[in-house]
């Protein structure tokens, strides 16, 4: 009987271990059609509180940029400049991006709109 219990947490923490693994293997390739390098740059300076999915952390309380009612109630102009000059809890980012990264940043940040607003 203890064997067999033992067996299948062994086997739960197997799957939960290799679940995580290919979830995090799979994330980098979903940025890539925004541009290699600007995907790279949001993994790097953006993700421990966005995250890789836009969603953000939740202890954070960040803004969900897969909301569609996000995304329609900002403009680009709002975007480029609260990644350039930070909002409370975010740094700004205007010493570490150039203008340019923080325009393909925005760009970006705009391809997590959920699909139906693609068009
Ligand atoms: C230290 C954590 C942290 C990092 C790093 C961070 N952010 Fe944020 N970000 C936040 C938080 C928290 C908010 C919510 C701020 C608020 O509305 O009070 C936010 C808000 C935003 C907003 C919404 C601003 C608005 O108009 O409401 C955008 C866009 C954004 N972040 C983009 C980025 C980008 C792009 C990067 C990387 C270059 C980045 N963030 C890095 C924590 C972070």
């Amino acid at each position: 009987m203890r064997k067999s219990l033992s067996l299948v947490l062994a086997l739960f923490a197997t799957v939960l271990v290799s679940s995580a693994w290919l979830e995090s293997a799979a994330q980098p390739a979903k940025g890539k059609s925004a541009g290699g390098g600007t995907a790279a740059l949001y993994t790097k300076h953006c993700a421990k509180c966005h995250l890789e999915n836009g969603k953000g952390l939740e202890s954070l309380k960040p803004p969900d940029f897969t909301d569609a009612k996000w995304q329609a109630s900002h403009t680009n102009a709002q975007i480029a400049k609260d990644i350039r000059d930070g909002k409370d809890t975010m740094p700004g980012f205007k010493d570490t991006l150039s203008a340019a990264q923080i325009n393909a940043m925005v760009k970006h940040i705009r391809g997590f709109k959920p699909k139906a607003m693609k068009k």
